[in-house]
Order: structure tokens, then C-alpha cells, then sequence
């Protein structure tokens, strides 16, 4: 049995604290406030400076859909359609712009080997119910004259859309600023102190205590290996690694208006100019070296794509770390610990479940269950192999 929370109920210390300032954990907090309860934010790095500087930040339910996975579907599309009132809203507190754009997306099959199972894919698409176009070469070009003259057929997807995270991570902090809400960086929780078999109050790494029921665990990959979330609420989550390529063009003349995507390689416009180029998907535990192969291979693939991107700068590559589970679902939560809730596991849906996943956390701190299929991201899932 969980501790149910009314807003501003603590006299001292928070009514929540938040572990994360990634976009999960700083929408978490945002909408916890918006609730009426007193934050805190705890970042043991820099705000943003995890997973979150790495995302593409791809808004694509759509375009990203895979076969089996239906839950994963209705949550993407909740949390797609929640996006631009969320963005509103932090826009207002913080009185600047965080370009959500929905450009849409052309997902490219290069030979017809790649036309085979992006029909397949279309197939999915549509009999899910969802809006996606089959586009012949010619059409494809007509709407992205740079994409490569060879290529077999299209699809696209107009809903998709794209946020660059780092914008959002910026827009976050400053109207959680002004809000009043604290985020304190620099040092993270070493232990969480209980009493009872509920939460009382968290250690942070330099010794302090601080006084809360609740803590929010929006700590990314680090969730499964955490030692300061008890071995029997730690999520089964692996880190999932992930480089992309960051390029520059002219903004006034863009190598592409849409998201472009083939079977290895997409490639994320942004408005000033910047071209991202994502992202490989490799086991390797936690290690986020960027590797000379890494950035071959996207290199090559985005050229086999839109051969334009040869005239590009090259600005960099970064490496980041998927939270995955073994249902590719997020887990999102109350944990096992009394006052301990678990948000993590968003995989390669990070930015687009932020405010699915805000909401939930707030309906499950506030008591209530949460809305709709997220309600199949809880970590009770898990349970019975985490004690083994
Ligand atoms: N959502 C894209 C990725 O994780 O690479």
C-alpha cells in the first residue's frame, strides 16, 4: 500500500523529490507543481546534460511503430497528442519558444528490399488505424527533392513531428525557475532512509538530509544499478547505447523539411539549421565512448539517403544511453518501497512519454490511478522476477 499525498501537505522538507533532471524528470516536477505540491529536483550531473543532450527528440508514434507492440502504440499516441498543450504551457511560464514542430516524416526505402518491408510496415500502419501515404519515388522527390534519385518508395507520415530536447530542457528549467521550484545539481541521493517500510527522507552524496514522503526515481539507464533504490524496487532497465552525428547547414536553405528516415539512419531537421543524424542502437552496457564505427555508419547511411549531407558541417558526435526494458514499455510507477516511484525505461521514447508520464506520476502520487494504457507501464510487471 502506497502513501497517498495531498498537495503542500509537509511543513519541512518536500512533499516530492525528483531524482533526474532529464526532460522525464523535469516534467515530472512541472506537473507535480502545477498540482500544488512542493519539488525539489536532484541532478548528480548538469540538468539535461544525460540521455536527454543526446535525443533526437523525435515526436514519431507513427513513423517509429513496430510490430507487437500495441501498448506501446496507444501510449506514444496519448503522450503525442498531449504534446502541444504540454509545450504551451511551459512556454507561458517561461515566455519563450521551444519549436515543437510537427514537419512530418518520410520514411525512405532505398532498394526494393527496403520497399518490401516498408510496405509491410505501412501495412501496420494503416491497419492500426493510423494516417501514413505510400509515395512513389517520383512524389517522394517532389516533397524532398534532395532524397537519393535511386530510391524504390515512401512513406508519409504527416503527424510526426519533432522538439529539440535541449530547447525543451532549457524551457523546462526556466519555468519551473519561475515557479519557485528548486533544481540542485551537482550532487545526487546516496541513500534513502525509511522508516517503517515508508520513505521519510533521502541522503544526498555530501551527507544532507532532506525530509520527504515521496521520491520520484526519473534517473534514466541508472535506474537498474542504482544502490540507493532498495535491490527489490530496482527496475529490470539496461542501458541501450545510442551515438548520433550532429551537422550544419544554412538554415535559410534546408537540406530537408520533413524527418527522413530508411531502415538504418534518420535524420531530424532542426530550425537553425543543424541536421541530427541517429542513431545506432548497441549493447554495450554502460559505455558511451563515441566510436569511429558508430560515426561511419551513420555518416554512410545518411549519405545513402540524402547525399546533400557530404556538403554539411560536421559539428560532432555524442553518445547517449536508452533506458530499454524487456518489454520495450517504460516502467512508471508506484515501486514496491512505500513513497518510492519508479519513472524510467522510456527507451527509445524518452521525449515524446514525458507528459504521459508526468501525468501518471502525478495521478499516482495524488492517489489515483493512472489514465489510460500507461496503467501497463507499472512496475508490479516486474515484481515477481525482480525477487527472483
Ligand atoms: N527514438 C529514436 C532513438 O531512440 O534512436
Amino acid at each position: 500500500m502506497n502513501t497517498q499525498h495531498s498537495p503542500n501537505s509537509s511543513d519541512t522538507g518536500f512533499d516530492v523529490v525528483v531524482a533526474g533532471a532529464g526532460v522525464i524528470g523535469l516534467s515530472i516536477a512541472w506537473e507535480l507543481n502545477s498540482l500544488g505540491y512542493s519539488v525539489l529536483v536532484i541532478e548528480r550531473d548538469l540538468p539535461g546534460a544525460g540521455t536527454t543532450r543526446v535525443a533526437a527528440g523525435m515526436l514519431a508514434p507513427v513513423g517509429e511503430l513496430d510490430f507487437g507492440e500495441p501498448t506501446l502504440l496507444e501510449i506514444n499516441m496519448v503522450s503525442a497528442g498531449m504534446y502541444p498543450e504540454f509545450v504551451a504551457s511551459i512556454e507561458r511560464a517561461c515566455n519563450g519558444v521551444l519549436g515543437y514542430q510537427r514537419m512530418g516524416g518520410l520514411h525512405v526505402a532505398l532498394d526494393r528490399d527496403e520497399a518490401g518491408a516498408l510496405k509491410r510496415a505501412h501495412q501496420l500502419q494503416t491497419e492500426s488505424g493510423l494516417r501514413a501515404d505510400w509515395l512513389g519515388p517520383m512524389a517522394a522527390r517532389e516533397i524532398e527533392p534532395g532524397l537519393a534519385p535511386g530510391l524504390s518508395g515512401a512513406v508519409l507520415v504527416e503527424d510526426d513531428g519533432a522538439i529539440d530536447p535541449r530547447v525543451l530542457v532549457s524551457g523546462l528549467l526556466e519555468a519551473l525557475l519561475a515557479e519557485g521550484v528548486e533544481v540542485r545539481s551537482g550532487s545526487g541521493i546516496c541513500s534513502l532512509k525509511q522508516k517503517r517500510g515508508r520513505v521519510e527522507a533521502i541522503e544526498l552524496d555530501g551527507g544532507e538530509r532532506i525530509e520527504t514522503n515521496s521520491v520520484v526515481a526519473a534517473i534514466g539507464a541508472d535506474a537498474g544499478r542504482a544502490d540507493w533504490i532498495p535491490a527489490e524496487a530496482r527496475p529490470p532497465v539496461r542501458p541501450v547505447k545510442g551515438q548520433i552525428v550532429e551537422l550544419k547547414g544554412d538554415p535559410a536553405v534546408p537540406v530537408c523539411e520533413h524527418i527522413l528516415a530508411s531502415e538504418r539512419v534518420y535524420l531530424v531537421p532542426r530550425r537553425d539549421g543543424r541536421l541530427i543524424v541517429g542513431a545506432t542502437v548497441e549493447e554495450q552496457g554502460f559505455d558511451s565512448t563515441v566510436t569511429a564505427g558508430g560515426v561511419h555508419e551513420l555518416l554512410r547511411e545518411a549519405y545513402r539517403l540524402l547525399p546533400d549531407v557530404a556538403e554539411m558541417e560536421f559539428l560532432g558526435a555524442v553518445a547517449g544511453l536508452r533506458p530499454g526494458t524487456p518489454d520495450n514499455l517504460p516502467v512508471v510507477g508506484a515501486s514496491v518501497v512505500d513513497g518510492l516511484y519508479l519513472a524510467s525505461g522510456h527507451y527509445r521514447n524518452g521525449i515524446l512519454q514525458a507528459p504521459v508520464t508526468a501525468r501518471a506520476i502525478g495521478d499516482i502520487v495524488g492517489g489515483a490511478e493512472p489514465r489510460g494504457a500507461i496503467a501497463a507501464a507499472s512496475p508490479s510487471r516486474f515484481e515477481s522476477a525482480v525477487r527472483g
